[in-house]
């Protein structure tokens, strides 16, 4: 019995060391007025899929982050968000597929650079499930390859991981 509870604290950890990253918006940097390396470009590094994690970092009282449509994204217009968030460490789920727009809600930032578009792909495919690619595409269980902002993905994981093996220790012991 102890075993079978022990295993299955196992697996639940390798479960959830593959379950969703948390992408931090620019890596190190954070949520900036004028990034080194335009969002979009590290955007484009990335894969996104449904459940995963953005998390904007900022200083708080200085920025903010809003979600916006797509004709508010290509205009920096900051009057109609469909969601504001300001407290300085704003983590936003991607509960579905598809685009999602995002502009800082200060002053003249957005137009300096600091927006960002995200496209969320549709399923989370197990690698047996999903049939032989073609050449030229990319496995969408890859995970994202750029160091500076797959740090925060894997020590995510990593952490899941190790909760779900001390879950299984705690009800072994
Ligand atoms: C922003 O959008 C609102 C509503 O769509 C519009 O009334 C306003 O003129 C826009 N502002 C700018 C600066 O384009």
């Amino acid at each position: 019995m102890d075993r079978l509870l022990l295993l299955a604290g196992v697996l639940l950890s390798l479960f959830s060391m593959s379950f969703a990253y948390d992408f931090y918006v620019g890596g190190k940097q954070g949520w900036v007025v004028k990034p080194d390396e335009s969002y979009n470009i590290w955007a484009a590094k990335m894969r996104f899929q449904v459940n995963d994690k953005l998390v904007f970092w900022y200083k708080k009282g200085g920025d903010s982050v809003l979600q916006v449509k797509k004709k508010d994204y290509d205009s920096c217009n900051s009057s109609n968000p469909i969601k504001k968030f300001d407290n300085g460490d704003t983590v936003f789920m991607l509960d579905r597929s598809g685009p999602f727009y995002f502009i800082s809600g200060e002053g003249d930032h957005c137009t300096q650079g600091q927006k960002l578009d995200v496209v969320v792909m549709a399923i989370r495919v197990p690698p047996t499930a999903s049939p032989a690619p073609a050449a030229n595409s990319v496995s969408p269980t890859t995970p994202p390859a750029t160091p500076s902002s797959a740090i925060g993905a894997s020590v995510s994981r990593i952490c899941y991981g190790v909760l779900g093996l001390l879950m299984g220790v705690m009800v072994f012991g």
